[in-house]
């Protein structure tokens, strides 16, 4: 898995969300392409890291704040805010690896965020709060 590739399954029928995790993916496919290369560079590849952590916290939040917004169920929010602060911690060890001299930190990272990001949270968890923020609940 080289590059990540929005697909319209993706979707969480709302533009902003969508457009948040399309940028993700963006920053996503900018680190994979830095730590990719052979002369990888350990400022180049912290930037984008901590682009990527950064965006990752925001968007998160911003999510967080829209489904409760929406009235989806409290307990749902929590279990959802848990998975976040899952995803946002792998994030950062990922990066700790990276900084202490782990250069295969790309071979776990691209799959770890494939599974638990993509599939399993987009397009699982995420799709939960579809009826709540498009009022079709
Ligand atoms: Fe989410």
């Amino acid at each position: 898995m080289d590059r990540f590739e929005w697909k319209a399954e993706y979707s969480v029928d709302d533009a902003t969300l969508d457009a948040q995790h399309q940028e993700m993916i963006a920053i996503i496919n900018e680190l994979a392409d830095q730590l990719r290369r052979p002369d990888v560079s350990a400022t180049a590849a912290r930037d984008v890291f901590d682009r990527l952590a950064a965006y990752v916290t925001s968007h998160f939040s911003y999510e967080e704040g829209r489904i409760a917004d929406a009235g989806y169920p409290l307990e749902s929010i929590a279990a959802h805010r848990a998975e976040h602060n899952k995803i946002l911690r792998q994030v950062q060890d990922f990066e700790q690896l990276f900084e202490s001299g782990d250069v295969a930190v790309l071979q776990q990272l691209m799959p770890f965020l494939y599974g638990e990001w993509l599939i399993l949270h987009i397009c699982g968890t995420d799709k939960d709060y579809v009826p709540y923020i498009t009022g079709a609940h």
